[in-house]
C-alpha cells in the first residue's frame, strides 16, 4: 500500500505533482477561466466583505498565510490569518461583512469547526478549503471548496499543504477576477505558472539524492533555525513545523529581519540555518541577514531560484528551485524542505509515519 515507498509520508511527498493537477485541472478550462463550480460567491458578495479572516491550525495554517497574502494583494480586502485555538478566544471582529476561511485537511480539527460554528453564529459568509469529503467541517461551511489530493495518510502533512496553496491561488484570482482587481494580463500569468507547477515539482522532485547529502550534515543538530522573509517566512514556518514533528530537532522559524532583534545570540560555530531567499523583491536583504549569520559561524544551507547561483558564495549548501513568481513560490519551495525533513528523520531513525505524541486529526481542543 505503500507503493513501494518506504514510507507514506515519502509516497505523499512523490504524489505531490499528480495531486497539484488533479485539484488544478477541474477548475481550468483552455480559455485560462476558472470555474468554482462549488463555490457561490458573487461579484455583490466580494464587494460587500470587509473583512476576511482565514482561520486554520498547523501547517492548513501555514497554506492559509500565501491565501493571506494572494487575497490582500489581488482581492484589496484587509486579511487577517490565525490558528484556530488563538482566533476563538481573542474576541475577534466578526459580522455578516465578513469572510472566514477555513483550511482544513481533515475537515475535523475541533479549535478550526469552532471558529466556523462561531462564524456563522455572527452571521459570516463562510468557505471551507478541505481533502475530506463529507467532513464536518465540509459539511457546515456554506461553501466548501475540495483540494483532490487523496488520501494523506502520514501525519506530517505534504501533499494536502501543496494542495491547499493551490486552491489558495484558484481562490484568491477567481475572487480578483470577479471583484476586477486584477488585471487581466496578471491573471493569466499567474494561471500559467500555475499549469506549470506539476512539472516543476517533478523537477524538484529528481533533487532528492542530493538533498540527502545535505540532510547528513544536519542530523546530529540540536537546533535549527529557518529564516526567510515574506512569503518565504510562511514557507520557513512550515519547513520547521515538518521537522521537528519528525525528526525531534529544535527548530524555529524567524523572520530574517528579526535576527538581530534577539534570536541571533544563540547563533554559534556551526548552528545550522535554512535560509529562504526565493522572493525577487527581498533577495538582496534576505542575502544580508544570510552574510549576519555566516559572520556568527552559521552553516548556512539555502534555498533560491535557480537563477540565484551567487547565493552560493555566502553559503555551504544551496537548494534551487525552478523560476517562478514570489507569489506562487511556496508550491514549489516547500518541497525541497519537505524532503529534507524526511531525509533528517530517517537517518535518525525516526518513526516518520508515526511521530510521538501527534495524531493525524486532533478532534480535541
Ligand atoms: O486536518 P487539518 O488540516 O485541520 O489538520 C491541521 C493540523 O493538525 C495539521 O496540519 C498538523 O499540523 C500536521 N501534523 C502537520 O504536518
Amino acid at each position: 500500500e505503500k507503493g513501494g515507498y518506504d514510507h507514506f509520508m515519502l509516497k505523499e511527498i512523490y504524489e505531490q505533482p499528480k495531486a497539484v493537477k488533479d485539484t488544478l485541472s477541474p477548475r481550468l478550462n483552455r480559455h485560462n477561466e476558472i470555474k468554482l463550480d462549488d463555490i457561490s460567491l458573487t461579484k455583490e458578495d466580494l464587494e460587500r466583505f470587509n473583512q476576511v479572516y482565514i482561520i486554520a491550525c498547523g501547517t492548513a495554517y501555514h497554506a492559509g498565510l500565501l491565501g493571506k497574502s494572494l487575497i490582500q494583494k489581488y482581492v484589496n480586502v484587509p486579511v487577517i490569518a490565525e490558528v484556530g485555538s488563538e482566533f476563538r478566544y481573542n474576541d475577534p471582529f466578526i459580522d455578516e461583512k465578513s469572510l472566514m476561511i477555513v483550511v482544513s485537511q481533515s475537515g475535523e480539527t475541533a479549535d478550526t469547526l469552532a471558529a466556523l460554528r462561531m462564524a456563522k453564529e455572527r452571521g459570516a459568509r463562510t468557505l471551507a478549503v478541505t481533502n475530506v469529503v463529507g467532513s464536518t467541517i465540509s459539511r457546515e461551511a456554506d461553501d466548501v471548496f475540495y483540494t483532490w489530493a487523496g488520501p494523506e495518510i502520514a501525519v506530517a502533512s505534504t501533499k494536502a499543504y501543496t494542495t491547499q496553496l493551490v486552491s489558495l491561488a484558484l481562490i484568491a484570482l477567481d475572487m480578483a477576477n470577479k471583484k476586477g482587481t486584477i488585471s487581466k494580463e496578471k491573471f493569466n500569468e499567474l494561471i500559467e505558472e500555475l499549469r506549470a507547477t506539476p512539472a516543476q515539482i517533478e523537477e524538484i522532485l529528481k533533487m532528492d539524492e542530493s538533498i540527502k547529502d545535505v540532510a547528513k550534515v544536519i542530523t546530529k543538530a540540536e537546533h535549527i533555525f529557518y529564516i526567510g522573509r515574506g512569503i518565504d517566512y510562511d514557507v520557513a514556518r512550515e519547513g520547521s513545523l515538518k521537522l521537528k514533528e519528525i525528526s525531534y530537532i529544535h527548530s524555529e522559524a524567524m523572520a530574517a529581519g528579526e535576527l538581530k532583534h534577539g534570536t541571533i545570540a544563540l547563533i554559534e560555530d556551526g548552528t545550522p540555518v535554512i535560509a529562504l531567499a526565493t522572493q525577487d523583491r527581498l533577495y538582496d536583504k534576505t542575502v544580508s541577514n544570510i552574510k549576519e549569520v555566516n559572520a556568527r559561524g552559521a552553516k548556512i544551507i539555502s534555498l533560491a531560484k535557480a537563477k540565484n547561483t551567487e547565493i552560493s558564495k555566502s553559503s555551504d549548501h544551496v537548494m534551487y528551485i525552478p523560476d517562478i513568481s514570489d507569489d506562487l513560490s511556496p508550491i514549489l519551495s516547500v518541497v525541497p524542505l519537505q524532503i529534507l525533513a524526511y531525509h533528517v528523520a530517517t537517518l535518525r531513525g525516526a518513526d516518520v509515519d508515526k511521530p510521538r505524541n501527534l495524531a493525524k486529526s486532533v478532534t480535541v481542543e
